[in-house]
């Protein structure tokens, strides 16, 4: 698919109300994502797991407007008017304008919560941009019934894209790639996709524990260390690196090797903070307790052969990783030695899940 089988025909018919609701999940990338193009064009391929407790709730209210003049919307977080969140979403529906050209006729109430805790350092621009994507998907379908479900997701995963490059992996699927990959069929730079080859059934319920190492805004936000990768010194190598990855991680997946899993996914997450200190100017993620407790968990592998690994996203928080065969002395090893090392000894149980649904009102 291409920009231009985004670009709807004449609407059938025009409401004039209702309203719809999503849930979208939060994902987190095993490969990952750092450097872009405009407008959100990754400059590698990524690809993420789905993840199924840490999700974004959001419900448009939409009404015909008398005039046809700007965007008109409310923005209401966990309850309350969100003034500081509106500049994102206006620039999320001037991207995306021509895609939905419904915008602009209607005034849109804009709900939304987030199952985790508010400010807990867990980015909601993925699940917040899928689940508001998703719901002006739905608003579209009912203007144009005919839309297949292929479109419907692809469209989807596009439009969270132009919110958020990792908000697209937030759609459908277990697993998911974005970017294209010359050995990935059907692979785009414009929308992300469930995984097109075999995963082995230890992936399937593989469970990710987000150990909540620092909860306050973070000082160098992700849109800023995408565009410190323009020019940086190991930029080249590093996107190479990440295509590599991908080509890589095919059997591994397959098979379920989970020695090479592990140090495939940990190697990303290092080398991703690599990029954040390499950068000009550098900056650093990572807190002490970050460290201590990626320590932790090597010397807990090593001791006890678990097979336990770590990733990390654009925080200091630690993503602990590892099969659900093994949840039960995991989990007593993440309360035992871990949860000192959290804010206020927070963590969150998560696993994998399998994408977006909708919410019937
Ligand atoms: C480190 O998707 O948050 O989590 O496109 O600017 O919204 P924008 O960036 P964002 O970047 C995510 C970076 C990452 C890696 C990943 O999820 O692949």
């Amino acid at each position: 698919m291409t920009e231009k089988d985004f670009l709807p025909g004449a609407y059938q018919k025009m409401p004039e109300n209702g309203k719809v609701t999503w849930k979208a999940p939060s994902n987190i990338a095993l490969v990952k994502y750092w450097g872009k193009r405009p407008v959100q064009i990754p400059a590698n391929p990524s690809i993420s797991f789905t993840l199924d407790a840490c999700a974004t709730t959001t419900s448009v209210t939409f009404e015909k407007k008398e005039k046809n003049d700007g965007f008109s919307f409310d923005l209401i977080f966990e309850g309350k008017q969100k003034a500081d969140f509106k500049p994102k979403i206006q620039t999320f529906l001037e991207r995306v304008e021509m895609y939905l050209p419904f915008l602009k006729a209607y005034h849109f109430t804009i709900e939304t919560s987030n199952s985790f805790p508010h400010s807990s350092g867990i980015a909601s621009s993925a699940s917040g941009m899928a689940a508001l994507s998703l719901c002006l998907m739905d608003i579209e379908k009912e203007l144009n019934s005919s839309m297949d479900e292929a479109l419907f997701h692809a469209k989807a995963s596009y439009l969270a894209r132009l919110g958020s490059g990792s908000a697209c992996r937030s759609i459908k699927g277990d697993l998911v790639q974005w970017g294209a990959h010359k050995n990935i069929p059907n692979s785009s730079d414009l929308y992300g996709m469930e995984y097109p080859f075999k995963v082995n059934p230890v992936f399937k319920s593989y469970c990710d524990t987000i150990l909540l190492v620092h909860k306050g805004q973070k000082k160098v936000s992700s849109t800023v260390g995408h565009q410190l990768m323009h020019g940086h010194p190991y930029a080249e190598n590093r996107f190479e690196q990440a295509f590599s990855n991908l080509d890589k991680l095919k059997p591994i997946l397959a098979n379920g090797d989970l020695e090479e899993f592990i140090k495939l996914v940990e190697s990303e997450a290092l080398t991703l903070h690599a990029m954040m200190m390499t950068s000009m100017p550098y900056f650093m993620l990572m807190k002490p307790d970050t460290l201590e407790i990626i320590n932790k968990i090597w010397e807990y592998r090593e001791a006890t052969k678990t097979p336990v690994c770590f990733t990390l996203d654009a925080g200091a928080n630690v993503h602990l990783l590892y099969p659900s065969s093994d949840k039960e002395k995991v989990q007593i090893f993440i309360k035992d030695e871990l949860a000192e090392h959290c804010e206020n000894g927070q963590y969150i149980h998560d696993q994998v899940g399998s994408g977006a649904i909708k919410i019937n009102d």
